[in-house]
């Protein structure tokens, strides 16, 4: 992101009304994000505890004696307190070190061995000691879920998964699964993603010109996009749309004038294609 614009992005978003903002160590710009909200702060817009701050402990850092660090360094890097939510970002580990994509000469991976359980016992003591208000996962199926769930002596069940969900990936099993055990569905790529072919597969159609929710939303004066955030929080999964453009992060939170009727519900559950934009392939 060029320098600024996500500083400029999230004032404007909390000035909007957002209070929920999805950010990770490895998304390059907490510091900016931490800015941001602090400046909102100062200026007695907000108070801190309107923020809900959710940052991810990235593959690297898997080893349970790296995870209190790592988030003491987001922290640092936030220059706040505490995060509201603090998520495993993938449940594979990559080998500690440096390098936050590390490979070998070949430019294969280089994974490590770790135990999740583990992992996410050192994420349960970062919760009891305060500097996470609750603990979540990111990219969990089922079965890893599960790992966690069943785990002896589990003190925190994770409060949330975050997952690619949207109406071309409207994720019913999961979703099922995640609401038997009281686990948040929250839904990245949102929108369809910004479709950048170094991480996203394109030969997905592209989200927004579907003419299904532009049918919908010429009916409700709304856009495709509109359409698509609604339908994800009418029934229950949270969105985290990104947007770096003011009119478009204004859009975005004008979802909550207007409902979906249960037939428009099912007619968008329709267009589930089972097929991710981000496959990631590590
Ligand atoms: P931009 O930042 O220029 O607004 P997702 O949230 O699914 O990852 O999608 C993000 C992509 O969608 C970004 O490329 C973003 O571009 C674009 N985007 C965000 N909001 C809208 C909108 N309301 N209409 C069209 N495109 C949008």
């Amino acid at each position: 992101t060029p320098k600024g614009t996500c500083l400029e992005s999230v004032k404007i978003a909390i000035d909007t009304g957002y209070r929920h903002i999805d950010g990770a160590f490895v998304y390059y710009n907490e510091h900016e994000v931490g800015q941001a909200i602090r400046e909102k702060i100062a200026e007695g817009r907000i108070k801190r505890e309107d923020i809900f701050y959710c940052g991810k402990l990235w593959n690297t850092c898997h080893p349970p004696e790296l995870v209190r660090p790592t988030l003491e360094k987001t922290l640092k890097i936030l220059q706040l307190d505490y995060v509201d939510l603090y998520i495993i970002e993938l449940p594979m580990a990559f080998k500690p070190g440096d390098a936050i994509y590390p490979k070998d000469e070949n430019g294969k991976f280089i994974y490590h061995e770790t135990d999740l359980c583990a992992t996410w016992e050192a994420m349960e003591a970062c919760k009891d000691a305060g500097l996470a208000k609750s603990i979540g996962v990111s990219n969990f199926n089922r079965r890893q879920l599960e790992m966690i769930l069943n785990k002896p002596g589990l003190k925190y069940k994770p409060v949330s998964n975050q997952v690619e969900c949207h109406p071309y990936f409207t994720q019913p099993k999961l979703l099922e699964f995640c609401r038997q055990h009281d686990i948040v569905i929250v839904g990245y790529s949102p929108l369809g993603t910004s479709r950048d072919e170094t991480w996203v597969n394109v030969s997905s159609p592209p989200l927004l010109k579907d003419p299904v929710l532009n049918a919908i939303g010429k009916k409700y004066n709304k856009t495709a996009a509109q359409i698509a955030l609604r339908f994800n929080i009418q029934r229950g999964v949270v969105v985290i749309p990104k947007s770096f453009n003011p009119q478009r992060i204004k859009e975005n939170f004008q979802i909550f004038d207007f409902s979906l009727t249960e037939k428009e519900m099912k007619e968008i559950e329709a267009l589930n294609k089972n097929v991710r934009y981000v496959e990631l392939l590590m």
